[in-house]
């Protein structure tokens, strides 16, 4: 594992390494164990960022899931567009079903708001939301992240999923932008 990175024009350094966000994977996982005993909830992993937040995530789970899929873009470069599309939707029907957003990243709270109120339409039972980050200091929507995995600064970062211009999403641990 190496302490600095280059992704395109930009240079990343390391932030959280794999095992303090493995350790910290495993935490959440517990939590949520606790509180879905019994339950088959849906899973919705909001693409692309949260796939390997999900995968790792759901295996620590000791009750059945279903895991959904579904795709917003909000995000050019470095920087949130402020407009949102969705690109890829639910094939389950969720009414009254009880369903945990995974993200990635809460940064605006845009994209996670959107999902929220888009979700509700369809009558679902429960809905509860798990961010392995959260930027507090970039929050611009009232959002409630019921389970957070780390909160950052407002910083961009990279790895674990999140990218840059699409690289660097294979990253086991998570680098931040160096000035
Ligand atoms: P929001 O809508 O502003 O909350 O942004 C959420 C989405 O933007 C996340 O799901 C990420 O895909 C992306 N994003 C936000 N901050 C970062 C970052 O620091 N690095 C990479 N992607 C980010
Ligand atoms: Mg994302």
């Amino acid at each position: 594992m190496s302490n600095s990175i280059k992704l395109k024009d930009k240079s990343f350094e390391i932030y959280l390494d794999e095992a303090t966000i493995q350790n910290r994977v495993r935490e959440i996982a517990i939590e949520i164990n606790a509180d879905y005993k019994g339950k088959t909830p849906i899973i919705l992993c909001i693409l692309n960022g949260s796939f390997i937040y999900t995968a790792d995530l759901i295996r620590y789970f000791d009750f059945p899931v279903i895991v959904e899929f579904v795709r917003y873009s909000s995000y050019e470069g470095t920087e949130s567009s402020g407009i949102i599309t969705k690109i890829l939707g639910l094939k389950t029907a969720v009414e009254g079903k009880d369903v945990i957003i995974v993200e990635d990243i809460i940064d605006t709270g845009f994209t996670i708001s959107n999902a929220i109120k888009e979700l509700k339409k369809e009558r679902p039972a429960s809905v509860k939301i798990t961010s392995l980050l959260l930027k507090p200091d970039a929050l611009q929507h009232d959002v409630h992240c019921d389970y957070v995995g780390f909160r950052i600064p407002n910083k961009f970062v990279v790895g674990y999923g999140l990218d840059y211009d699409e690289l660097g999403r294979d990253l086991p641990s998570i680098y931040k932008l160096t000035k």
